[in-house]
């Protein structure tokens, strides 16, 4: 099915959502490549691009980041503002914010994303929010791998329908990622395409096919 991954999309998408249960969005632990990623680097500043129900901003708020979290659906952030009170990461700043066109007033210690996919270009949306990172600081990035759109990822409650997997055009390599650095102002320490298991809806476990890529930004 063909969608604009516009506000309207995404604003629908989270108010479908179920709130909670296996393979829900709201309640997912924060994506695992985050800490495996992430854990050895010295705190700072932080943006989650595309936070959604904010389980990846509460963890880098646990872990001593300052983090703004922005998403573009006012939904998500509400849920995920709520989460994070009663969990007491009172770190995170929740904006609602079109990353399309947003620009931050300065630049991040780490800038992350987990699955975003605006209405633009994927890899134009990369190439957006990697010009936040500061220099000395992190990009990471973790997204759907291309070629497993179809099958597979079906019911992996990131915000595609239970018969089809993420589209192609919201799919990207790890090749294709690490790429758009240029060697002069990047050096990228992980790229790769992996896969891991959910849990799903109706006590079933999907798999998931990821690309991560984490780069320090030299200057
Ligand atoms: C597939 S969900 C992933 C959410 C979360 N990062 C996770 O891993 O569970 C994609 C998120 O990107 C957000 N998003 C899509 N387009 C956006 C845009 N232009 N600006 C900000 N957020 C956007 C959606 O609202 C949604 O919460």
């Amino acid at each position: 099915m063909q969608h604009d991954f516009d506000e309207a999309y995404w604003e629908q998408h989270w108010q479908a959502h179920p709130a909670r249960g296996p393979g829900s969005m709201r309640t997912n632990p924060p994506n695992p490549y985050l800490a495996r990623e992430v854990e050895d680097l010295r705190p700072g500043t932080a943006l989650d691009a595309g936070c959604g129900a904010g389980a990846e901003a509460r963890w880098l708020a646990e872990h001593g980041w300052q983090v703004t979290a922005a998403d573009i659906s006012a939904e998500a952030l509400a849920g995920a503002a709520e989460r994070a009170a009663a969990s007491g990461a009172d770190r995170v700043e929740w904006i609602q914010a079109d990353l399309g066109v947003w620009e931050p007033e300065a630049r991040f210690d780490l800038v992350t994303t987990h699955y975003a996919h605006p209405a633009m270009p994927q890899l134009e949306f990369y190439d957006r929010i990697a010009g936040w990172v500061a220099p000395g600081g992190t990009l990471l990035i973790v997204g759907h791998l291309h070629g497993h759109d179809g099958h597979g990822q079906d019911g992996h409650g990131h915000g595609h329908d239970h018969e089809h997997g993420p589209p192609a055009e919201a799919s990207v390599t790890a090749a294709a990622v690490a790429g758009r650095l240029e060697a002069t102002d990047w050096e990228v320490v992980t790229a790769e395409e992996a896969q891991r298991g959910l849990p799903a809806p109706g006590g079933r476990e999907v798999t998931l096919y990821d690309v991560v890529v984490r780069a320090t930004r030299r200057r």
